[in-house]
Formats: structure tokens, C-alpha cells, sequence
């Protein structure tokens, strides 16, 4: 039996090199829509989910993130958009929400043949100064923290196969 759903799911690789071609507005506009649709704890949408295209904003992110993580290497390998999970701290499940938003929008990049990389440091990114300023140009609120990003676009090259799962990763208790 085959199922599109599983398929994508068991197919999707963490893509670390990106092809100079952006993706397109009705694209993003989907896998956009894709984490706006993820569910979120007692419903509460804690997510706000910010998508940058500006070279200059992305080269911003780009430095932010490399300092954190004490490299000169790009962080994001040079993905033409950077989407950006944040979630609301006064919400428990904000972490959570944040997270399943980004999971959600990787599988619906997938689907439609964009790949993605999580990419991490994004809470230390956005408790600096330069990273609330950042919000607040964009308008959000400074109730937020960074949850992680995603490097979005057409991957370069092939796409390695999943690694073996452990073993006893699922167990079922009858
Ligand atoms: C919470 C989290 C943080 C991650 N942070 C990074 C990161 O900063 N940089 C990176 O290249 N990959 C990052 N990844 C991607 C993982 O390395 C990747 O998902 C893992 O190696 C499995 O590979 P796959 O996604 O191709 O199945 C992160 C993944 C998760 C879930």
C-alpha cells in the first residue's frame, strides 16, 4: 500500500546546501500556512512565525548565529529564505508549538519539492539586543523567544538516505 503522506514523511533529509533560486510566493505562502495549521497547546498559537527573504536581514542572521556558535561558516549554507519560529513565553507549550510548527512546515516543503534544515541557536539569537530590535521592526511582540529556523530552498546536490534507526525506538505495550 502506498501512502503520499508516509512517503514524505520517510523521504525528507536535512538539505545543507541550497541553489542560488528562490522559492516562490505561492510556495512559501503554503508551507506558511502548513505551521499556522500545527497544532498548538490548549490551541493557543503561541508561534509567530517570521520568513525572510532580504539578503541583508539574512546576512544579519547569518553573523548573529555563526558568534553564538563560535564558527566562521554559514549556519544557515546559504538557503535564499530563513523562516524563523518564535512563541510566546507566557504559553507552557510554547516550545512545543514552536517546534511543531517547524516540523509541519519541513514536511509541507517537502512535499513540494523544497527541502529545509532546522536550524538551531535561534533563542540566544533573538535575547540579544540586536535580535530585539530585530523584533521589534518587525513588530512583534517582546513577549517572544526564538525556537529554532529553518534553511529553505532547492538543494544542491543528491540527498543522503536516512540514517538506520536505534533499535527499540517505538515500543508498543499490549
Ligand atoms: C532541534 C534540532 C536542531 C537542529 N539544529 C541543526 C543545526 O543547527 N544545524 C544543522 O545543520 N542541522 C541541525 N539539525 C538537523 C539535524 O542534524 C538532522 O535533522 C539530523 O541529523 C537527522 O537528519 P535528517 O533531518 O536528514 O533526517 C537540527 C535538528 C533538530 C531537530
Amino acid at each position: 500500500m502506498s501512502n503520499a503522506v508516509i512517503e514524505n514523511i520517510l523521504s525528507r533529509r536535512s538539505v545543507r546546501s541550497y541553489l542560488d533560486k528562490q522559492v516562490s510566493e505561492d510556495d512559501l505562502k503554503l508551507i506558511l500556512k502548513a505551521g499556522e495549521y500545527a497544532p498548538s497547546g490548549m490551541g493557543k498559537q503561541s508561534p509567530v512565525i517570521v520568513a525572510v527573504q532580504n539578503k541583508e536581514t539574512i546576512d544579519k542572521f547569518v553573523n548573529m548565529n555563526a558568534e553564538i556558535m563560535g564558527t566562521n561558516s554559514n549556519p544557515y549554507y546559504g538557503a535564499p529564505t530563513i523562516i524563523i519560529v518564535l512563541a510566546d513565553k507566557n504559553v507552557s507549550t510554547h516550545i512545543q508549538d514552536g517546534s511543531l510548527a517547524l516540523g509541519t512546515m519541513m514536511l509541507a516543503a517537502h512535499s513540494l519539492g523544497i527541502s529545509t534544515c532546522w536550524i538551531n541557536r535561534e533563542y540566544e539569537m533573538f535575547n540579544t539586543k540586536e535580535g530585539r530590535e530585530l523584533l521589534n521592526e518587525w513588530g512583534v511582540s517582546d513577549d517572544v523567544v526564538g525556537v529554532g529556523a529553518l534553511a529553505l530552498g532547492y538543494s544542491k546536490g543528491d540527498v543522503k538516505e536516512a540514517k538506520p534507526r536505534k533499535e527499540n525506538y517505538s515500543i508498543i505495550i499490549k
